[in-house]
C-alpha cells in the first residue's frame, strides 16, 4: 500500500476518468438517502474501535463518520478520489490502495464500512476481500457492513462508470458467512426510480480458523 504511481486496475482506471464528475453528483452526503443514512448510523452507533471506510472513494462516508465521533480512515483505489477526499476533507485521513491489502494488523479494526465498493468484483473476486476485512476486523466484536446493488441472479450489468454485479442479498450474507462471519441483518431497499439495492451487516464470533497474515 502506497501512493506510487502503480498502473492502475481497469476499476480504477474507469473511476479515475469519472472522478470528477461522481464527486459533484453522488460524491456527499446531501446525495445519500436517508435511509441509507440512518442504516450507517445505526450500524456505526454499535461499533467498537477504528473503522475504515473501505473504497472510501470522494471520501463522504469518512467524514461523515468522523464527525459523529468515530475514528475512521478511507481507503481507495483511484487516485483521483483520494485527492479529492484529501482536498475537501483535510482533517481525515485517506490511503490510497486497495481494500485486498489493508494497512492494518490483524484483529486491530471496529468496524469496516464497504458502501458498494465490492460492486466491480467479480464473484469469485468477492471472498478475497471479505478475508482481508475479516483479518484486520477484532473478533468478536468487529462489525461489517457492505451495501450493493440486489437482483434475483448474481450478474453482471452495465453500471455508469464500468461493469457491477448485482447480487440477491441472501447469496450475499451466505458468501459473508462462509467467510467467517454471523451475519445479523440484512436488508433489501427498493425505490420509485432506482435500482434495487441491499445491505449486509454481520459481526465476528471467536472461532479458531488461521488469519491470513
Ligand atoms: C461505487 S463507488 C463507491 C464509493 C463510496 N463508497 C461511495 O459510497 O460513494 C466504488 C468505489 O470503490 C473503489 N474500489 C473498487 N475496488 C476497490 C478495491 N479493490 N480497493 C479499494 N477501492 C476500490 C472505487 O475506486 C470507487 O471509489
Amino acid at each position: 500500500m502506497s501512493d506510487t504511481a502503480d498502473p492502475l486496475t481497469p476499476v480504477a482506471a474507469a473511476y479515475e476518468r469519472r472522478a470528477a464528475e461522481y464527486s459533484a453528483l453522488i460524491g456527499t452526503m446531501d446525495a445519500v438517502h436517508p435511509v441509507d443514512r440512518q442504516l450507517v448510523d445505526s450500524w456505526a452507533t454499535g461499533v467498537d474501535g477504528p473503522v475504515i471506510d473501505a473504497g472510501c472513494g470522494p471520501g463522504q462516508w469518512t467524514d461523515h463518520l468522523a464527525g459523529l465521533g468515530l475514528d475512521v480512515w478511507g481507503v481507495d483505489l483511484t487516485p483521483a478520489f483520494v485527492a479529492r477526499a484529501r482536498e475537501h476533507y483535510p482533517r481525515r485521513t485517506f490511503h490510497l490502495g486497495s481494500l485486498e491489502e489493508l494497512p492494518a494488523e490483524n484483529q486491530t479494526i471496529g468496524g469496516i464500512l464497504a458502501w458498494y465498493s465490492l460492486i466491480h468484483r467479480a464473484p469469485d473476486e468477492v471472498p478475497a476481500a471479505l478475508a482481508e476485512f475479516r483479518r484486520v476486523l477484532r473478533v468478536p466484536t468487529g462489525r461489517l457492513l457492505l451495501g450493493f446493488f440486489e437482483g434475483d441472479t448474481v450478474e453482471p450489468f452495465d453500471h455508469t462508470v464500468v461493469t457491477a454485479y448485482r447480487w440477491p442479498v441472501d447469496a450475499m450474507a451466505e458468501l459473508v458467512a462462509t467467510a467467517g462471519f454471523t451475519v445479523t441483518e440484512t436488508h433489501v431497499i427498493q425505490r420509485r426510480g432506482a435500482r434495487p439495492h441491499a445491505a449486509v451487516l454481520a459481526t465476528l464470533e471467536p472461532d479458531d480458523r488461521p488469519l491470513r497474515r
